[in-house]
């Protein structure tokens, strides 16, 4: 194995950032004008994306997205999931224009047909029989973890250290040096410590699961099926049955996120598993970009929050699940028509046939330039980390972070047009994803780990 040489990267990064700005002046100016928004960005993560200032997209279609200067690039970042069926997919785009135009009622607050369909589709897909929307998969998590607290008349959740599952207060925390739980760096002013509404343990360790569940006080184990916000870090064979068994008999509902490895397959992890899940939520991709999330309860979890709500909890009006907007007809005709149209069977395969050929590039150029980093992929999504072999936890994966060798790869593979994931080095494929964009990933990897290599 070699070993990064720090000036190289450096000096091959005021290579790019000199590059990325001499290609995107109308980006740079856009952003430097735009006065009245805070940071100069629509939203503030906007600012993640490398070399100073975001790229402004003029137009997208497909996997591909032209920017204001004119260049048209590869996206793999897919709007980090939330376009996993590409940018404004035919069938989708026609649902919602018919829906706007035709139709009318964008937001009425009363039901259309969609949301049935839409309903019993995600329960073909995933398995559980009652479904409510939301929209945003942050929402998604937040309501249906308060359902969670009512239902088993518990206090706390447990989380995996470096999860992500959106700004849900009690999700922000983590497991310091000396594995006691901690507020995550960079929580903005909780309203409580969350150490004191959640217990935390690191992905994959089945011991410190087992002994925090003994508690006897967690209401739900809010999982992601592997985790995807701190690289993808997979779970080790067994670790889902023994996570299902510890729940069961702790009397711990089991909460699964699929937000995002919602690209394992058609019906995400949970289907290409087999997990069992009390509780799912999910939210981006499902309405082919258009705002929408939405969680779903097994048949025991509905009976027994039919009794819970006997005790007086309002789930129709102002009790703190819900929101004027969520299960609106715009975004129930987007989901309908992406599921039915967009994000089929036949869809995954391509796309994971492409994941897998996207991985291979990357083995190959690790074992060429001999640089000691890891990829590792989720069905339709993969993703390199500068560490090997794979961290098996959030806590590892966290500690391998290099902010300079990932502006390096994002900048060195925008200027050459292709776009990854800002927040880190995820690659995601989507229907419109063809062997050539792969291959011309990988070429570009390949010659990168040639030069950072030396
Ligand atoms: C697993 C997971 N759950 C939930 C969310 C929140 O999604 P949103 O920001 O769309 O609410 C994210 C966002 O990245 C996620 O990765």
């Amino acid at each position: 194995m070699v070993t990064v040489d720090r000036s190289r990267v450096q000096s091959l990064l005021e290579r790019e950032r000199a590059e990325f700005e001499a290609q995107n002046p109308k980006s740079r100016a856009m952003h430097e004008a735009a006065h009245h928004l805070v940071g100069g960005v629509p939203m503030t993560w906007m600012n993640k994306w490398a070399g100073g200032f975001p790229l402004a997209f003029a137009e997208a279609h497909g996997n591909r997205i032209t920017d204001l200067d004119g260049q048209t690039r590869i996206d793999f970042a897919l709007g980090d999931t939330g376009a996993m069926a590409g940018h404004s997919p035919k069938a989708t785009a026609e649902a919602v224009t018919r829906r706007v135009g035709e139709l009318g009622g964008i937001t009425t607050m009363l039901p259309t047909q969609d949301a049935e369909w839409v309903a019993n589709e995600l329960t073909q897909r995933f398995g559980l029989g009652h479904w409510s929307f939301a929209l945003s998969a942050t929402d998604a998590n937040r309501w249906a973890l308060r359902l969670a607290r009512l239902i088993t008349g518990r206090p706390k959740i447990l989380v995996f250290s470096y999860c992500y599952h959106g700004s849900v207060d009690e999700t922000f925390v983590v497991l310091d040096d000396q594995g006691n739980p901690a507020s995550r760096p960079g929580n903005v002013a909780p309203a409580v410590d969350p150490t004191q509404t959640t217990r935390v343990v690191e992905f994959n360790d089945l011991d410190a699961l087992e002994r925090e569940l003994a508690h006897g006080d967690v209401a739900a184990v809010l999982a992601e099926p592997a985790l995807t916000n701190i690289g993808i870090v997979l779970p080790e064979p067994g670790f889902h049955e023994a996570l299902r068994e510890a729940t069961r008999r702790h009397g711990t509902l089991l909460m699964i996120d699929e937000t995002h490895t919602f690209s394992a397959g058609w019906g995400g992890a949970t289907s290409a598993w087999g997990l069992e899940p009390d509780i799912f939520t999910i939210g981006k991709s499902l309405g082919g970009g258009v705002p929408c999330g939405a969680y779903g309860l097994s048949d025991d979890v509905l009976k027994r929050l039919t009794v819970a709500l006997r005790t007086g909890a309002d789930i129709i009006d102002v009790g703190g699940v819900g929101g004027t907007l969520a299960g609106n007809a715009l975004s129930t005709s987007a989901m309908r028509a992406t599921l039915e149209s967009v994000l089929t069977k036949e869809a995954f395969e391509h796309m994971i046939t492409l994941a897998g050929s996207f991985t291979e590039g990357i083995t190959t150029a690790l074992e060429a330039s001999r640089l000691p980093w890891s990829v590792s992929q989720l069905g339709a999504r993969a993703e390199y980390r500068f560490v090997s072999p794979a961290p098996l936890n959030g806590g590892a994966s966290a500690k391998a972070a290099d902010d300079e060798l990932d502006e390096l790869v994002h900048l060195y593979m925008a200027n050459r047009g292709v776009l990854i994931t800002p927040f880190h080095n995820m690659a995601l494929m989507c229907p419109d994803t063809s062997q050539e964009d792969v291959d011309r990933h990988s070429e570009l990897f390949a010659a990168m780990c040639m030069e950072i290599a030396g």
